[in-house]
């Protein structure tokens, strides 16, 4: 499994892409959500030592095939329109979420989840950006580098890239700025 797969705007997969190591997670908001079992095994690990904090952390989403992927961007489109939802929501074939590798994270208050922008101001929120890439996340869509990812920012959505996270994370790249420094070292 290539942990460090780069899927954007320019990088499409297939539509038949599936990828291999697929497993089912336990998450408390959604039954049936599949992920990459190390990225599944790196996301517990994380949950735990937030759950020190008291900070109750879950998956929202994980793998997304290409048409359901197909079907939330359709969606969008008809209620937002495309200026609006090109910027939010990946076209089909173009998500991450199809490689198994990326998930939106969820926060319990109070017996009540949290999602995309309500936790954008959440300490709980703070500590998964500033510790994540100890498990090997990174968060994919950071504000102010809306211009390299083509996505707002989206506080919510970490990629699982391995251990390069941290190096991703020290310098402030995203995961297309790494991929042009990995491609000039050669
Ligand atoms: N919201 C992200 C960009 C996706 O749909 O994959
Ligand atoms: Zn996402």
């Amino acid at each position: 499994m290539d942990y460090n797969i780069l899927v954007n705007k320019d990088n499409p997969l297939p539509r038949a892409h599936i990828p291999n190591n697929l497993v089912i997670t336990e998450s408390k908001y959604k039954d049936n959500i599949y992920i990459d079992v190390k990225v599944k095994e790196a996301f517990d690990k994380l949950k735990n030592e937030a759950l020190k904090y008291k900070y109750y952390i879950d998956i929202e989403s994980g793998y997304r095939d290409y048409d359901y992927q197909e079907k939330i961007y359709n969606k969008l489109l008809e209620e937002k329109g495309f200026s609006y939802a090109i910027t939010r929501i990946a076209e089909p074939g173009k998500s991450e979420h199809q490689t198994g590798l990326a998930l939106d994270f969820c926060i319990y208050r109070d017996e009540k989840c949290y999602i995309e922008h309500e936790i954008e101001d959440f300490q709980e929120t703070k500590w998964i950006h500033q510790n994540c890439h100890r498990y090997g996340f990174i968060l994919r869509y950071p504000e102010g580098k809306e211009d390299i990812t083509k996505y707002s920012y989206e506080p919510w959505h970490l990629r699982y890239v391995g251990n390069i996270a941290r190096y991703i994370y020290d310098n402030n790249l995203t995961l297309e700025e790494y991929k042009e420094r990995e491609s000039k070292k050669i």
